[in-house]
C-alpha cells in the first residue's frame, strides 16, 4: 500500500542538503507569502512538455536542456536572458535540420537557484564557513553575513523567476523566434568563427526552403508554428520549502502540479529512494528528471521509478546520465539493460558537465571540452549498440563570451581561464562551444535519421580548422 501523499509529506522524511534557517518563523511567513503568489507555470503546459517527452521517448524528438548552473541575483539582465534563449534557438536550429527532429527546448533558468554541496562547509585561510548554497539560500561572499542562510532570499528568486519568465514567453511567442530571422540569432561575439560560417550556410538552406513555402502561400504571418516556439523551464527540485509553497491543486484535472517550473529534476545527491526529495517529487505530475550518477546501482533505479512513476507513463521520467566521459562505457550500459529488462519507458538524456569537472593547475575548477564531447559521443555509441533512443542532451551553457571550460575551437587554456570566468558555481560552455557540440550532436542525429553507421555523422559536424 503506498503512503497517501501531502505537498509536506516529505517534512518526515530524511531530507539532504536544505539549509538550517535559524529563524523559523521569518521562513514560516515567507513560506505563507509564496504560497499566495501567483503560479509560474500552468499544470497544462507542463502536460503539453510531458506528452512531447512521450514523442521523445519513442525516438520522435530530442530534448535540449540548458542554462547556468546556479542563476545569480547580480547577473541578473535581460541581455544575459536574452543570449541564452539566443543560442538555444541556434542550436536547435542546426539540430532539427540535421535530424529532421523537433527538438524540445528546456531552460535551466528562471528558477535555478539552489545548490547541492560536496561539502558543507569551506576553508580558506583557516576560516571555515558554510559553503554557498545558491542565491536563494546565501550569499557567495566569503563572510559569516553572506552564508548566513536567509529565507528573505526566496522572495527575490521567486520575484526573479516571474521576470525572467515573463521575458522568455515574449521572446518565445512575440515574434523573436519567427524562423525567417533565423540569420538575425548569431550573437554579435560569434561573427566570422568557423561555427558562425557553418550556421549561416545552413540558414541559407532553411531560407531558401521557407521561401518556396511561402511561394506556396505558408508564411510565418498566418502559420503559428513558423512564428512561435515552445520554451519550457526546469530547475533541481532541491530547496523544498520552496517548492510545497509553488505546489497547488490543478482546476482542470484535480491533480497536483509544482508551479515553480515545468520540468523539476532530482540531483544526484539527494535521490535516496526513501527520501525527502523523491517523497516530495512522487506526488506531484510534473514531468521529471533523475541525475544518474556513478554510484547509482540499478535496483535503486527501478526503485526510484516505482516510486516516482508506478504508471510507467511516458515522458514522466527522464534519466539524465552524468558519469563522466570515462566511466559512461561501463556504468550505463547496465542501467539500459535492467530499464529495457523491466519494461520502463524512460527518455535518456547525457549530462556530460558534471561527470567531467577538475581543478585545473592554476586552481581553477573547469571542464576539458575534449572530454564533454568525448562522453556525448560515448552517450550516442552506447545507445546505438544497446537499440535504444539517445533522447536528450543537458548543458551547463551561457549566450556569454565567457572562459569557463578549457578547450574548444578557440582552444581555451588554463591561462586564459581568469580572462572571463564569472560562473557562480560550476564552469560553463560559452556560446562557441556549445554551438561547436550543437554541430556534433546533429551529425549523430543526422546518421540515426538517414540509419547509417556512427562514424559517417563526422561529415556532418567536423570542422577542423584551427582559428588563426
Ligand atoms: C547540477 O545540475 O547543477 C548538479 C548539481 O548536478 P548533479 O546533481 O548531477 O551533481
Ligand atoms: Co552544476
Amino acid at each position: 500500500m503506498t503512503e497517501k501523499w501531502t505537498p509536506e509529506t516529505w517534512r518526515s522524511k530524511k531530507a539532504l542538503q536544505l539549509p538550517e534557517y535559524k529563524d523559523k518563523n521569518k521562513l514560516e511567513e515567507i513560506e505563507g507569502y509564496l504560497s499566495n503568489q501567483p503560479p509560474l507555470v500552468f499544470a497544462g503546459e507542463a502536460r503539453r512538455l510531458k506528452q512531447q517527452l512521450g514523442q521523445v521517448c519513442e525516438g520522435k524528438a530530442f530534448i535540449l536542456q540548458g542554462g547556468d548552473c546556479a542563476e545569480s541575483f547580480a547577473e541578473f539582465k535581460p541581455t544575459n536572458i536574452r543570449n541564452l534563449f539566443r543560442l538555444m534557438l541556434q542550436m536547435s536550429v542546426v539540430m532539427t535540420f540535421a535530424g529532421s527532429m523537433p527538438i524540445v527546448k528546456i531552460g535551466r533558468i528562471a528558477g535555478q537557484f539552489a545548490k547541492p554541496r560536496s561539502a558543507p562547509t569551506e576553508t580558506i585561510d583557516g576560516v571555515e564557513l558554510p559553503s554557498y548554497k545558491g542565491d536563494s539560500i546565501n550569499g557567495s561572499e566569503f563572510t559569516p553575513e553572506a552564508r548566513h542562510p536567509d529565507p528573505e532570499r526566496l522572495k527575490q528568486s521567486y520575484h526573479q523567476s516571474a521576470s525572467t519568465l515573463n521575458l522568455l514567453r515574449a521572446f518565445a511567442q512575440g515574434g523573436y523566434a519567427d524562423l525567417t530571422k533565423i540569420h538575425r540569432w548569431t550573437l554579435e561575439f560569434m561573427a566570422d568563427t568557423p561555427q558562425a560560417k557553418r550556421y549561416a550556410n545552413l540558414t541559407d538552406q532553411i531560407t531558401q526552403a521557407l521561401n518556396f513555402m511561402a511561394a506556396a502561400g505558408i508564411t510565418s504571418d498566418n502559420t503559428l508554428q513558423l512564428r512561435q516556439t515552445d520554451f519550457y523551464t526546469s530547475h533541481e527540485a532541491l530547496l523544498l520549502p520552496y517548492e510545497q509553497a509553488l505546489t497547488r491543486v490543478d482546476s482542470t484535472t484535480g491533480d497536483w502540479y509544482d508551479v515553480s517550473a515545468h520540468f523539476l529534476w532530482i540531483g544526484d545527491r539527494t535521490r535516496q529512494p526513501d527520501g525527502a526529495h523523491v517523497e516530495f517529487l512522487r506526488g506531484v505530475n510534473n514531468p521529471l528528471g533523475i541525475k544518474c550518477g556513478p554510484s547509482l546501482n540499478t535496483d535503486d533505479l527501478i526503485r526510484l521509478i516505482d516510486v516516482l512513476n508506478p504508471e510507467n507513463e511516458a515522458g514522466r521520467i527522464t534519466l539524465i546520465c552524468r558519469m563522466g566521459h570515462d566511466k559512461l562505457e561501463d556504468g550505463l550500459p547496465p542501467l539500459i539493460r535492467a530499464i529495457e529488462k523491466e519494461g520502463k519507458k524512460v527518455v535518456w538524456s547525457s549530462d556530460p558537465m558534471h561527470g567531467n569537472t577538475i581543478k585545473s593547475a592554476s586552481g581553477y575548477k573547469t571542464r576539458p571540452f575534449d572530454n564533454i564531447l568525448s562522453e556525448v559521443k560515448s552517450f550516442f555509441d552506447i545507445h546505438q549498440a544497446e537499440g535504444t533512443h539517445p533522447g536528450g542532451i543537458h548543458l551547463e551553457m551561457t549566450g556569454q563570451n565567457v572562459t569557463e571550460c578549457i578547450g574548444g575551437l578557440h582552444n581555451i587554456k588554463d591561462e586564459n581561464l581568469a580572462e572571463r570566468y564569472h560562473t557562480h558555481c560550476d564552469p560553463r560552455l560559452n556560446a562557441s562551444q556549445a554551438l561547436e557540440l550543437a554541430f556534433l550532436i546533429a551529425g549523430e542525429l543526422n546518421a540515426i535519421g538517414q540509419n547509417r553507421e556512427p562514424e559517417h555523422a563526422n561529415d556532418f559536424y567536423k570542422i577542423t580548422a584551427p582559428l588563426a
